[in-house]
């Protein structure tokens, strides 16, 4: 008899409001055990952020390989970008910067919305595989991840796309719904111009739409009128963590 061993993976989602971690079944992208969650220090600054991931993981009591998203663009460990975080991460080296912290261990960085991309390819629905697809998250900020037949062209910030006078998502995240208490046929209103806009310079074939707020995807998606198909994420707020994870276990380099 032959038996495979389950190969288990740590991600760590670095997020606006919250640090989140848990173990990940890498075989099929469920969480084992409790997720754990430690508000976003502030000002959310390299090290008080290194501090919360050391915190996690002792709590977590996890002592193998992590992968951890940042809320940035991360070029050869490099941050390149901070617009939900601290402006102090522009320019550091995430190698540098978490070896002091994690030690020998194995880790990897990458963009947030990206690794949550990856793993919808990997474990949620098949269409996040197949063609042009442009996977969004809605958060505190609006992250992207492209991706053409299942592969990631990395660090893309549709987010900061101008939009009409703005930013895309300083009119259209989940935190300007919840700062303007805007209902979810307003706020839907303010996503569909965005999403239009991206449908007209980038023609994706599907759009996959993730965060929190995609688990209440019947309560706005409905009032979105876009030529391109639109599907809710099926991994939700999980696949930051799940995508971290397995960035990490694909063996993928900050
Ligand atoms: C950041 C992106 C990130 C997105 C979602 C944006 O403000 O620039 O890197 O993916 O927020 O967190």
């Amino acid at each position: 008899m032959t038996t495979t061993a389950p190969r288990h993976g740590f991600g760590i989602d670095v997020g606006g409001s919250a640090v989140k971690g848990a173990l990940v079944d890498l075989t099929t992208g469920e969480f084992i055990g409790e997720r754990i969650k430690i508000a976003t220090p502030r000002p959310a600054t390299p090290e008080a952020i290194a501090h919360v991931i050391v915190e996690l993981l002792q709590r977590a009591e996890w002592i193998g390989p992590v992968g951890i998203t940042l809320p940035s663009v991360v070029h050869n460990s490099i941050a390149q970008s901070a617009a939900n975080i601290d402006p102090e991460w522009i320019g550091v080296n995430t190698t540098e910067l978490f070896r002091r912290f994690l030690g020998d261990r194995d880790f990897t960085v990458l963009n947030d919305a990206d690794a949550a991309g990856l793993a919808e390819v990997a474990y949620g629905d098949p269409r996040a595989r197949e063609g042009a697809v442009l996977f969004l998250t809605f958060g505190t900020g609006i992250g992207s991840a492209m991706l053409v037949d299942g592969r990631l062209f990395p660090n893309t910030e549709l987010g900061h796309m101008i939009v009409g006078k703005q930013e895309a998502e300083h009119q259209a995240s989940s935190a300007v719904k919840d700062n303007l208490e805007l209902n979810f046929k307003q706020w839907a209103s303010r996503v569909n111009v965005v999403m239009g806009e991206y449908e007209k310079l980038f023609n994706p074939t599907t759009f996959i739409v993730g965060g929190g707020i995609s688990r209440k995807f019947d309560k706005w998606g409905p009032s979105l009128d876009l030529k391109t198909p639109v599907f809710p994420a099926q991994l939700r707020n999980r696949a930051g963590i799940v995508g971290a994870a397995l960035a990490m276990d694909q063996g993928m380099r900050p």
